[in-house]
């Protein structure tokens, strides 16, 4: 085998949520230039426009199903509408759609809470179960799942954010048990503190921010690339004997005192 095929994603079918973007959109530009198809769920009208920029701007194709992703019934349509556009197969999916809500736990509306557990964790587990279904039929497949640092560390403000990306990282070991003998993986990637709209006016507030700062032992804030290049290893041939696991792309974060 030719090894550069290691990193290839050539004929390769994607669907990567929350792709309008940040670290989504990112990971869709890497997912095209190697070679995959894309699809885009977001529920942002902006949608159409940037798969329209993307394939402009990269090439290859890029469809987009602009859906809600925090019920059920939003998964279920905007999942088989891209299994429509993906004409039935799929090889990689990437759950990134997430949000964050900022509140003491004291205080913390009930709502907020049920929100940010339904699209950072819900969504993550039912749209696995429907590309799983699909991916198990086929005897191949890689999940690729978005964690953070606060899967391993807890933070303030951020008690329902933790509480779901601890579970993704938790689901994702789950669903890796029982699926990996059948030719499915399924992996996180855990992202430090990245510039992205998530956390613009978080990071322009140097006070706040720099305890956390303190801690990146690379100096930066990271980027959407630092990320992408990271699902772009986990969604290829060259990741193949990894499963299970949840990887901090993090500049150092996790390793300082
Ligand atoms: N930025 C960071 O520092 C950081 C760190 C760790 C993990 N993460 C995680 O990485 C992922 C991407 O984050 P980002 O920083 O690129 O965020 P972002 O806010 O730039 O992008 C999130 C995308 O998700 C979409 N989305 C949100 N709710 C949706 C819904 N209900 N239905 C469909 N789409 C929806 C948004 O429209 C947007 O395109 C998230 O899961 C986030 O929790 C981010």
């Amino acid at each position: 085998m030719d090894k550069r095929e290691l990193f290839s994603l050539e004929g390769k079918k994607a669907v990567i949520t929350g792709g309008n973007q940040g670290m989504g959109r990112t990971v869709a530009e890497y997912f095209i230039d190697y070679g995959a198809e894309v699809c885009l769920i977001d529920f942002s009208k902006e949608l159409p426009q940037t798969a329209g920029e993307i394939q402009r701007n990269n090439g290859g194709i890029v469809h987009s199903v602009v859906e809600d992703l925090s019920h059920s019934e939003g998964r279920k349509k905007g999942f088989e509408a891209a299994m429509e556009r993906l004409e039935g197969r799929l090889d990689i999916l990437v759950n990134c759609a997430g949000i964050q809500y900022l509140c003491d736990a004291a205080d913390y509306p009930f709502s907020a809470y049920r929100k940010v557990m339904d699209i950072n964790l819900d969504a993550v587990f039912e749209l696995s179960q429907m590309a799983g279904r699909i991916m198990l039929a086929q005897g191949s497949g890689k999940i690729i799942n978005f964690a953070s640092m606060t899967s391993f560390i807890a933070g303030l403000q951020v008690s329902a954010y933790t509480a779901s990306k601890g579970g993704v990282m938790q689901l994702t070991k789950a669903l890796s048990n029982e699926w990996a003998g059948r030719g499915v993986q399924v992996n996180a990637v855990a992202p430090g503190y990245i510039w992205t709209k998530m956390n613009e006016d978080f990071f322009s507030d140097k006070e706040a921010s720099w305890r956390i700062f303190r801690r990146i032992a690379m100096g930066r804030w990271g980027r959407p690339e630092d990320v992408a290049s990271v699902v772009l290893f986990l969604a290829a041939k060259a990741s193949d004997y990894m499963t299970g696991v949840t990887v901090p792309v993090d500049g150092g974060f996790l390793a300082m005192e």
